[in-house]
């Protein structure tokens, strides 16, 4: 089968509160690096992604075209966009450049990758996982199951239910679908912001807003438990030592 077009959304526009850093998490030094290098290096060294859009705060777009992109030469960024407030709006905006027909090459009918630039392990390995099982599927997110045992708490933080452990997966990035699914459901979202704000429904994912608006099951994609979102300071000593082994196997 010919392969599909495939564009990757890196995004790389929050403001890292719970890091609690004076850096920004995304530009934090990572094995001497800035963190969003490692999976912007793995989009560029990739043979399933064609293209990238970057997404950041507008406050560093000229930062990041400098010393980020132009520094480290990676060819595929097609652009580097400004996010929102929110980590859906960020994504909703990278979709609008796609439907509008604004990258250079144009992808209306191939697959879009979403990816945290805080995830900075992203394998090959997991994009080929992902890339396969949209193909399949047209929709998945790379996941693994669950070490530890999930409770539902009620609101006075008692635990309501426990969830079988066997159906219980973490999700992580890529979250890849056909790019006329996740434009449209993205598009559908952004009208109907209040109606869910009203019922209380919060966005966290990109398949959670297939879910909502899709019509399309999303696959469980092998990902791997190394593939870490760098979220809060000690994330950041297990990240060293996984950069540090990465290092001293080469
Ligand atoms: N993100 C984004 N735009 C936003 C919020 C988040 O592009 N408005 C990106 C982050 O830069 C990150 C990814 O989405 O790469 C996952 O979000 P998260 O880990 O929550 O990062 P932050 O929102 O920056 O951190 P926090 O929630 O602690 O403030
Ligand atoms: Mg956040």
């Amino acid at each position: 089968m010919e392969k599909r077009r495939c564009t990757a959304v890196i995004l790389a526009a929050g403001s890292g509160r719970r890091m609690n850093s004076t850096v920004a998490k995304q530009f934090m030094l990572l094995g001497g690096k800035p963190l969003i290098f490692y999976a912007l290096n793995a989009i560029e060294q990739s043979e399933i992604i064609d293209d990238c859009i970057l997404v950041t705060g507008k406050e560093d777009i000229e930062y990041v075209k400098k010393e980020i992109v132009e520094r480290f030469s990676f060819h595929k960024v097609d652009c580097v966009i400004e996010g929102g407030d929110e980590r859906y709006a960020s994504v909703a905006k990278a979709m609008k450049v796609i439907e509008r027909g604004e990258l250079r090459v144009q992808n209306q009918d191939g697959l879009v990758f979403v990816h945290d630039g805080a995830r900075p392990f992203l394998t090959e390995e997991i994009l080929q996982n992902t890339y396969r099982d949209a193909c399949l599927y047209h929709a998945c997110v790379a996941a693994v199951p669950s070490k530890d045992t999930i409770k539902i708490a009620d609101e006075a933080g008692f635990a309501k239910t426990t969830p079988d452990r066997k159906w219980v997966w973490n999700v992580q990035t890529p979250q890849v679908f056909d790019t006329s699914l996740i434009t449209s459901a993205y598009s559908e979202l952004m009208l109907r912001l209040e109606e869910l704000k009203e019922k209380g429904i919060a966005v966290t994912d990109d398949a959670g807003v297939v879910e909502l608006f899709g019509n399309c099951k999303i696959r469980l994609s092998q990902g791997s438990y190394e593939n870490l979102k760098i979220t809060t300071p000690e994330d950041l000593i297990w990240a060293e030592s996984l950069i540090n082994r990465a290092f001293s196997e080469k």
